[in-house]
């Protein structure tokens, strides 16, 4: 079996979605052939890569409740090139974002289910990840990553078999309000690197 893991993060490195492909393919280990393909591959077309993968496994942020442009331009032209190259592929998502809650990936999730149907391709199914943010802060299934390893290591489970489901959410084992709480302080340090008042970050124009 081969597999495919698209990392749909623009940042380069140190990125929430490329701790996820990571771990994903740790706990596929030797059951299955994996490739990883970047941005920077995907900007380029169709990666070789892809050529006769058995299941696609998508793995992004969310970005304004949707997908990020770049690997929404990604499907949008080069669709049919995704269906030829993996054809009769099963589709396997797992959207990461910034607030709490994973269920914030639900539009984005079904993006993906439409984007999937149009290409003649085979649904598996999404994982709706919240707290994005704490996703590199700790070991992976341990701490406030309990919750995720779990989900990772069903996931994987599911992929290895081809199996279909309906979509999951994961957040962290980890009080929203300090969370929450822990957010606003990165924000405000960040504004202050900047040059921006805290007043002027509550400005409404
Ligand atoms: C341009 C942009 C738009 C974003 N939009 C949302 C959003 O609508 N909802 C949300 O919960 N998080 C949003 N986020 C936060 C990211 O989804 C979050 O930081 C994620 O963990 C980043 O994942 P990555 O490290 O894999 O790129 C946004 C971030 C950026 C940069």
């Amino acid at each position: 079996m081969k597999i495919a893991l698209i990392n749909g993060s623009p940042k380069p490195r140190e990125s929430a979605s490329g701790r996820i492909v990571d771990a994903l393919t740790a706990k596929i280990g030797e059951a299955a052939a994996c490739v990883v393909c970047g941005a920077a591959e995907f900007a380029r077309g169709v990666p070789a890569a892809l050529w006769g993968s058995d299941a696609l496994v998508f793995v992004f942020p969310l970005y304004v409740d949707g997908i990020p442009s770049h690997l929404l331009r990604f499907l949008d032209e080069s669709m049919r090139d995704i269906a030829e190259a993996a054809s009769g592929a099963t589709v396997y998502v797992a959207v990461n974002n910034g607030f709490f809650e994973g269920r914030q990936n639900a539009v984005a999730l079904e993006i993906m289910r439409n984007f999937t149907a149009r290409a003649g391709l085979r649904w598996g199914l999404g994982l709706g990840v919240g707290a994005g943010g704490m996703i590199r802060a700790a070991r992976m299934g341990y701490g406030p990553m309990k919750n995720l390893g779990k989900a990772l290591d069903a996931l994987a489970s599911d992929i290895l078999a081809s199996r279909t489901g309906e979509d999951r959410v994961c957040e962290p084992n980890f009080p929203k309000a300090l969370y929450n709480a822990l957010a606003h302080l990165g924000w405000r340090a960040s504004a202050r690197k900047n040059g921006v008042k805290r007043k002027k970050l509550y400005l409404k124009s």
